[in-house]
């Protein structure tokens, strides 16, 4: 879950995977937006996308029986995938309403859709059914009937794979969509951070299954072997020089600061007070944290 290579991803990378979806679509939201009063400067252009968005999230949740290994012909036991669905805006197979579906990542699927205004947003206005499934092996999309079975030991693990999570998705997609009689209605996929580079890698993988995928802040890119790992860093650094020459170099400077006074007496201790490091995580309040650092 803290796959460091996950974590660098508040990169603004944002990609749009050839897509069918109207540019009209991507536009209308922040023009919706009102500008706050008194937000910080730094924001600059990207201040009027935010409002204080209320927004009720009404959905089903329902389960749907998955393989526990697509590639394969062994018998393994099966379990079952959640997954959260809103009917309520979408026009329906004869009108071709599109289905808008969330990639999930590694979380509770619940905490991503209501993070995901964007797509509750937007909805309304193309008559879009919303779709969001969970990722297996996270939140209650557990095989092996339990989190500390499926996590036991690396054979259990090994369906653990982003292939095998795409492979959950295009069969839960197919699956609904003939439920539904929806065949033909287009599909426009999502996903944000890892959910984001599971959207345009099913874009890849499994082309007929989407018109297109809109991938938010998915780190493609940052693999080792692809983009050095200092890159991440560098880009964060270029944003707050692009905003204060004077800001960069104090954030800078207090590196060798701290690095100073974690070499002293009871330094690091100090340190954890003053900055209220270290705070003990448990089963009630790790996904937030897990989450909020990696988003
Ligand atoms: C993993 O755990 C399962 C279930 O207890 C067991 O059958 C299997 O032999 C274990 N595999 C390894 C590699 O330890
Ligand atoms: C579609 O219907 C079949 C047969 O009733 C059911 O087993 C399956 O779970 C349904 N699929 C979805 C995604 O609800
Ligand atoms: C876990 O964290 C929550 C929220 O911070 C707290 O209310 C609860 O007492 C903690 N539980 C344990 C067992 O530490």
């Amino acid at each position: 879950m803290a796959n460091p290579k996950l974590c660098p991803l508040l990169l603004y990378i944002f990609i749009i995977l050839i897509s069918n979806l109207s540019s009209q679509s991507l536009e209308s939201a922040p023009s919706n937006a009102r500008s706050l009063k008194g937000v910080p400067r730094f924001l600059g252009k990207f201040t009027r996308a935010i409002k204080p968005y209320q927004q009720n999230f009404r959905y089903e949740t329902r389960f749907f029986e998955q393989r526990l290994d697509h590639f394969s012909f062994s018998d393994l036991p099966k379990f079952q995938q959640k997954y959260l669905i809103s009917t309520e805006h979408w026009v329906g197979p004869q009108r071709l309403g599109p289905i808008f579906f969330y990639c999930g990542n590694e979380g509770y699927i619940e905490w991503f859709a209501e993070n995901t205004g964007f797509v509750w947003e937007i909805a309304p206005q193309f008559g879009a059914m919303v779709v969001f499934p969970e990722h297996r092996y996270y939140g209650e999309s557990m095989p092996y009937g339990s989190g500390d079975e499926a996590y036991k030991n690396s054979t259990t693990l090994s369906y653990l794979t982003a292939e095998q999570a795409l492979a959950d998705f295009a069969v839960l997609l197919t699956s609904l969509k003939r439920n539904l009689s929806a065949e033909a209605s287009p599909v426009v996929l999502f996903g944000g951070s890892y959910g984001g580079m599971l959207a345009a890698w099913m874009r890849l993988k499994y082309p007929h299954a989407a018109i297109g995928a809109l991938a938010s802040s998915a780190p493609i890119l940052q693999f080792e072997d692809l983009v050095p790992p200092e890159t991440f860093y560098d880009i964060v650094s270029n944003d707050f020089r692009r905003e204060s020459t004077s800001c960069f170099n104090t954030i800078k400077q207090s590196w060798d600061v701290l690095v100073s006074e974690g070499k002293k007496t009871n330094g690091l201790m100090q340190l954890t007070k003053t900055f209220r490091l270290c705070r003990e995580l448990n089963k009630t309040n790790d996904l937030s944290d897990l989450v909020g650092v990696c988003l």
